[in-house]
Parts: C-alpha cells; structure tokens; sequence
C-alpha cells in the first residue's frame, strides 16, 4: 500500500472517531503560550472544518501539487509574517502545529503505530515545508 493511502485510510478512521478535531485544538492551544491568544475570536465551529479540510487537501499534497498548490499558497499567505494583515505566525510554531495533529491522530486512530505516525509525520511535513517556503 502506498504512503498516501496508508495515511489516508488512517485518516479515515480518525474521521469515524469523535472529537478529532476539538482534541486537534486542546493539544495545540496547551503547546505554548503564544499559541492561545491568536483564536481568542475565532469561531472554533468554521475552523474546525477548514481544518479539517486542509488536512485532507495536504494528505493529497505529494501526489497532487498541481491541485494542492493554491491551498497551500494561501495558508502561507494568512500566516506569514511578511504578508500585511495575516496571523503573523513564526515558522516554529508549525513545528508544534504538526506535533499536536500527529499525537491527535495517536489518540484517534485504533490502528495507530509507531512506523505509521513515522510516515504521517514525514508525509505532512512535505505540505509544511511547501507553505514555509512560501512564506
Ligand atoms: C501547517 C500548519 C497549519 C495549517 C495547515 C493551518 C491552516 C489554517 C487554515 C486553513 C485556516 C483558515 C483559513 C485561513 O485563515 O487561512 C487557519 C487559520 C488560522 N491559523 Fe492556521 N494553520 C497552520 C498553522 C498555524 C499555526 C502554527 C498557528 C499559530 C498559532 C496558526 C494560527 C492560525 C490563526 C490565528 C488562524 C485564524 C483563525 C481565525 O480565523 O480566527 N496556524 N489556519
């Protein structure tokens, strides 16, 4: 089976699991300090589902760059801090962003491994490193 599918069917069940997405939020707002008040007004229900579809679109990411590549182009100009008016995020913080999506997914996936959170760390961390150097 390939890396994409593998990541993506883990995905799958982590969909059928409750509460992927709020402990996604808890994980990553208790990382750092920092983190907290950049959503002190988010509306969590909207984020959620971008969230969620972002990550789907970065499972895709190293299979599809053609269909990926806008995606990713505008996460990294929301969040750069050389883009005027976006979230103003160090690169680092991403660091912590896919640390809290790769323990989320050991906490949601029954079929959780350690080769498997391995390749979903390396398979996400493409997408990232896609967005930084966008950034
Ligand atoms: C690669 C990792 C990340 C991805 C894929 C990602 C994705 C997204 C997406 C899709 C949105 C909503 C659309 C938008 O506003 O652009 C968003 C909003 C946001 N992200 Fe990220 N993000 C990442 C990392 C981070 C990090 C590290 C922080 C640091 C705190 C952060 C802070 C925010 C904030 C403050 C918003 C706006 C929330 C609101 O609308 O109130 N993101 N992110």
């Amino acid at each position: 089976m390939s890396d994409f599918e593998t990541v993506k069917e883990s995905f799958e069940r982590c969909g059928t699991s409750d509460g992927f997405y709020d402990t996604f939020y808890e994980l990553f707002l208790s990382k750092s300090d920092e983190i907290a008040p950049f959503f002190s007004g988010t509306d969590f229900k909207k984020q959620k589902k971008l969230l969620k579809a972002t990550i789907t679109t970065m499972i895709r990411f190293p299979l599809d760059h053609r269909g990926t590549q806008t995606t990713l182009a505008m996460v990294a100009k929301t969040h750069s801090p050389n883009n005027y008016n976006s979230y103003n995020i160090k690169p680092e913080l991403h660091a912590l962003w896919l640390d809290s999506l790769c323990e989320t997914v050991k906490k949601h996936d029954p079929d959780i491994t350690v080769e498997l959170e391995d390749k979903w760390r390396n398979y996400i961390q493409e997408a990232i490193n896609t967005i930084l150097s966008k950034y």
